[in-house]
């Protein structure tokens, strides 16, 4: 087989099979086909598309260029869940105790934040004491123990995605259905679970800003998952404002505690119930929808939930007298964000929220920046909000970097009208 000609054959429309596929995904990752032609070759996969099989090939071949975690010394239904990446979404903070409490094994790897979206590792590391690496027995055996472990990515999972979304991201390919899907599948696959939620995110702050681009993502990644015979749901979610209240990293281990005790946002209960739902009958805990969405509700409500949150942090070497009060996680120094309008607020520029919050320190702009964990901010109207000249919008925790861009980032972010508008957050469900 020879590079050039499987160049050619896709510039000129036709589909690779299994074993070009897992040629040139071998060929890559062992450096014996340059950069510049799989540069080509992702260009013509940008113009000339792969179908469901070859977008499945690609996923399973980056899947074994490295590791697959091995889940099967736990008893019953492993399930995961992945969001395609928000502002403000702590959901797998709230989601993974909730279900633990349940019954349900929650064997999570999650990542870090990058650009304007935050993540989950980076969260709890703003718990003091928090371990976000463990062993692999370590994690498996705190699963079978406690139900849950939430750890950051260990090991060499998936390096041909690695290499290749490195590439993308400087050749212009990022925008490319099948490669998007094939690169979180690929991780998704290797991650062990019996069932995946995927929380495909549609609006400004989304990767996707269309609901259309959205759903032909999410079924490409429910027909992979299925090729590779997994059970895979994907939910379309919106992301047209920030999820809840508070973005940053400590911040947003604070709302979860509030929502774990039953005092979340409504926009975050509902996300994480309505996943949480079809992760219970996914691992064949509850066999009625609506029966499920009560029970979460319940654990939510009753302590439960936090309960098993408290014993997660504490497996994990996480200091719990430090969440006794969990403000003190966040930084003293604060800044108030005030309206210049009155009137309904009818949008919020979610990317620019996220990057507001970023400007204060809570995100990165490349892999390799540092982040302040104690900095953020606090939203304080939502969409069909009411708000009055001079009234505070949002509160900013903050060091020394980036207060007046995020001011005006936030105040620009804000549309301002007379009209009481809703949206729809939980858009569709494909299976
Ligand atoms: N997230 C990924 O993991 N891969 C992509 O290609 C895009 C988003």
């Amino acid at each position: 087989m020879h590079i050039v000609d499987l160049i050619a054959k896709k510039r000129d429309g036709y589909p690779l099979t299994k074993e070009e596929i897992e040629f040139i995904i071998q060929g890559y990752t062992k450096g014996k086909i340059p950069d510049y032609q799989i540069s080509a070759l992702l260009m013509a996969i940008y113009f000339e598309n792969m179908n469901d099989e070859e977008s499945t090939y690609l996923a399973l071949a980056m899947r074994d260029s490295g590791d697959s975690i091995d889940l099967s010394e736990i008893p019953g239904i492993k399930v995961d869940k992945h969001s395609t990446g928000g502002v403000g979404d702590k959901v797998t903070l709230v989601l993974g105790p909730l279900l633990a409490s349940l019954g349900v094994k929650f064997a999570k790897m999650s990542g870090r934040g990058l650009g304007h979206t935050g993540g989950t590792i980076d969260k709890l590391e703003s718990i003091p004491g928090y371990q976000v690496v463990l062993e692999a027995e370590d994690f498996i055996e705190q699963v079978k123990k406690i139900g849950i472990a939430i750890v950051g990515q260990s090991g060499d999972v998936a390096p041909a995605d690695k290499k290749l979304y490195a590439l993308r991201d400087v050749t212009a390919t990022v925008e490319c259905i099948p490669l998007i899907a094939s690169s979180i599948m690929s991780k998704k696959l290797a991650s062990g679970a019996d069932a995946i939620v995927l929380d495909v995110k549609v609006g400004h702050g989304a990767f996707m800003k269309t609901e259309a681009d959205a759903v032909k993502l999410a079924k490409l990644m429910v027909e992979i998952g299925k090729l590779a015979g997994k059970k895979v749901t994907a939910l379309l979610t919106g992301m047209d404002e920030p999820l809840g209240h508070k973005i940053g990293n400590a911040l947003e281990v604070y709302e979860a505690i509030e929502t774990l005790n039953g005092e979340g946002p409504k926009d975050l209960v509902d996300v994480t119930v309505e996943i949480g739902a079809h992760l219970l009958l996914d691992a064949q805990i509850e066999t009625d929808f609506e029966v499920a969405k009560v029970k979460l509700q319940e654990a939510l409500q009753n302590g439960t939930a936090y309960e098993k949150f408290l014993e997660l942090v504490e497996a994990q070497g996480g200091d719990l007298d430090r969440l006794d009060d969990p403000s003190l996680l966040l930084s003293k120094n604060t800044v108030e964000v005030l309206s210049e309008k009155e009137g309904y607020v009818m949008d919020i520029n979610a990317l620019d929220i996220g990057k507001a919050a970023m400007r204060l320190g809570a995100g990165r702009e490349t892999k390799e920046d540092t982040i302040d964990l104690d900095v953020g901010l606090d939203l304080h109207k939502k969409i069909g909000s009411y708000v009055k000249k001079g009234e505070s919008i949002a509160t900013l925790y903050v060091r020394e970097k980036g207060i007046d861009e995020a001011k005006s980032l936030i105040l620009n972010a804000i549309s301002i009208g007379n009209q009481e508008k809703h949206i729809v957050l939980i858009k569709q469900t494909i299976k």
